[in-house]
């Protein structure tokens, strides 16, 4: 499997797998430009000359656009995406999430991927090669009550994932899904229902849904982010890759 001199945009870099990623993909041999609002977990990581860490709204079109031309300047080619951020849901029932909360999660876990996508593809086009990793969840295949927005924003995801997949083939592109289960990162409590104990919801409603008996590590996510970028993945197009322990069964 190699991927040591590809060049890898990875955005929610910031976040618990996002972070993760970056530094498997940079341990590989990779250079890396590292996409968040928030950067502040990857200042030590700058010492790498094979990574950048960019802040930047992926809402933003210019910024989007900016990335990538910043990406290819310094770097030179633009061989790997991985769509790593994105943000959750409290458990509500529908008549209490308003429009506006539906938009943004709609607009931050989809919209933002049409965007990082769109770019992407006309530097991969023109390369002739390149591989799109977007993160779902395993939430697509398995909702839980109470989080429609979340579960349709990465349906939608999913869908949008295998169409890029078809219309990219040609120019020797792949696109991939991979859904996460839950994982042991800030985000996982953001899914309680607003006044329920984190902890408790943790260990009863998430560990004990995953078979293998374990939430997911970021790591997880990460190996298996890595290796859908990597050459090992050459003839893998529009799969959805579950990295759950067994959740979606
Ligand atoms: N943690 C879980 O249990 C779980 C389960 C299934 C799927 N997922 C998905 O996995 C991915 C990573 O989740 P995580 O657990 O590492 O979460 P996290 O909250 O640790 O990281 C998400 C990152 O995305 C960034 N982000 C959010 N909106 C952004 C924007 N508009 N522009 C730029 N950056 C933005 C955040 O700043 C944050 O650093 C997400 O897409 C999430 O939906 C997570």
């Amino acid at each position: 499997m190699t991927i040591t001199k590809k060049t890898v945009i990875v955005t929610g870099a910031g976040g618990g797998m996002g972070r993760a990623t970056v530094e498997h993909l940079l341990e590989a041999g990779a250079n890396v430009v590292g996409c968040d609002l928030n950067i502040a977990a990857l200042a030590e990581l700058e010492e790498n000359p094979r990574f950048k860490a960019m802040k930047a709204d992926l809402l933003n079109e210019a910024a989007v656009q900016h990335i990538f031309a910043q990406t290819k300047s310094e770097f030179g080619s633009i061989d790997g995406l991985a769509n790593v951020h994105g943000i959750a849901q409290h458990a509500t029932p529908i008549e209490d999430c308003s429009l506006a909360e539906y938009r943004k999660i709609i607009d931050v876990n989809m919209t933002s991927i049409f965007l990082t996508c769109r770019e992407a593809a006309a530097y991969m086009k023109e390369q002739g090669s390149g591989k799109i990793v977007n993160i779902g969840s395993v939430s697509t295949t398995r909702p839980r009550p109470g989080l429609q927005a979340y579960v349709a924003s990465k349906g939608a995801v999913e869908s949008f994932t295998k169409a890029l997949a078809l219309e990219l083939a040609p120019y020797q592109v792949n696109a991939n899904v991979l859904h996460p289960g839950p994982a042991d990162t800030s985000m996982l409590g953001e899914f309680t229902a607003v006044g329920s104990s984190v902890d408790d919801t943790k260990k009863e409603v998430f560990e004990s849904s995953v078979p293998l008996g374990k939430l997911l590590q970021p790591e997880d996510i990460a190996k298996s982010v890595k290796y859908l970028l990597s050459d090992a993945a050459e003839m893998i197009t529009g799969a959805v890759l579950h990295v759950d322990g067994g959740r979606n069964i």
